[in-house]
């Protein structure tokens, strides 16, 4: 599976609904609408694939069987209960699980359809090229631009003349410039919430990374500051690939091409945004969804 292929047919391995149909199970739906299912692009540039994926933490697992493609620049969004496995699936994206104690991660996570797993793999190569977001903005007690240089000093970037325009370039592209640009030496902890986390995202942004993973990004913020998250999001979407975890079900529903469910520990289905939210295809996403549970 280490093949080194980015295009395939859409979703071509993915199971648990997905985009096509599962061939050892029967058909649910009628004829006519799995042959429009089946029939949209001819292929999709995947950015990311997670293959047979569990990870647990000593003896407890808390995501196993886990198979799902994610489509270059696009917004898959994950759903689900409290607990169900969410931050652990998006955190063995980018290997930050591996900073975790007695964590153990096993099946199979590409990159651009390299393995990031492999034994010769730098972690912090792979956290640059997949970057990540938290629930709870994290500034460091260091300046608004030391929080946004932080990373490419850390790859070495030292010319102050590259810091500067990197710097701007990534508070632009978070759309926090305007806000503070008459004040980068004053610090980051003095900013509100909403614009601390788009500090952080401008952090994660600083160093460019292809593949954007954000975890719960606007549930700590107001009606106001989530909009601009949300738009921050749609436009990102042009550069690089999110993978955006939110109990939000509009938000989800608002930002995301493609969502997947997440229930204790497996991905019960992912497809379409709008089908998911439409024509679920399993119960357990109709009932949350509909909000039966969770
Ligand atoms: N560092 C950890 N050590 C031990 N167990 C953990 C750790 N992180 C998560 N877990 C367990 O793994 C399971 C999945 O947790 P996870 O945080 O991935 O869920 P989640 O879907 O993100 O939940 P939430 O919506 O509340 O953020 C839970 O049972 C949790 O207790
Ligand atoms: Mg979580």
């Amino acid at each position: 599976m280490t093949d080194s292929r980015s295009r395939l047919p859409a979703s071509s391995r993915e199971r648990h609904g997905g985009d096509t149909q599962r061939s050892s199970e029967p058909a649910k739906v009628a004829p006519v609408v799995a042959a429009a299912t089946l029939s949209p692009e001819l292929s999709v540039e995947l950015k990311m694939r997670a293959r047979d994926l569990a990870v647990r933490y000593g003896d407890k697992t808390a995501i196993k069987d886990v198979t799902i493609d994610v489509h270059a620049n696009q917004v898959l969004a994950l759903i689900g209960p409290s607990g169900c496995g969410k931050s652990t699936f998006l955190r063995s994206l980018n290997r930050m699980n591996d900073t975790v104690p007695d964590v153990s991660v096993t099946g199979h996570v590409e990159l651009d359809g390299e393995a990031i797993y492999g034994p010769e793999v730098d972690p912090v190569l792979v956290r640059r090229r997949v970057g990540m977001v938290f629930q709870r903005s994290n500034p460091f007690p260091k300046s608004i631009f030391e929080n946004v240089a932080y990373g490419l000093r850390i790859a070495g970037i030292s010319e102050q003349r590259v810091l500067v325009e990197r710097v701007e370039r990534a508070l632009r592209h978070a759309a926090l410039w305007e806000e503070v640009k008459d004040r980068l030496d004053e610090s980051g902890l003095a900013l509100s919430g909403g614009q601390q986390q788009r500090l952080c995202i401008a952090r994660a942004l600083a160093v460019e990374p292809e593949v954007l993973l954000m975890d719960e990004p606007a549930s700590a913020l107001d009606p106001i500051a989530t909009a601009k998250v949300e738009d921050l999001v749609a436009e990102l979407r042009d550069e690089l690939t999110i993978v955006i975890v939110t109990h939000n079900m509009q938000q989800a529903a608002r930002v995301s091409q493609r969502t997947g469910f997440f229930y204790m520990g497996r991905l019960v289905e992912v497809g379409d945004t709008t089908q998911i939210f439409t024509r679920p295809r399993e119960r357990e996403t109709e009932d949350y969804i509909t909000g039966r549970f969770g």
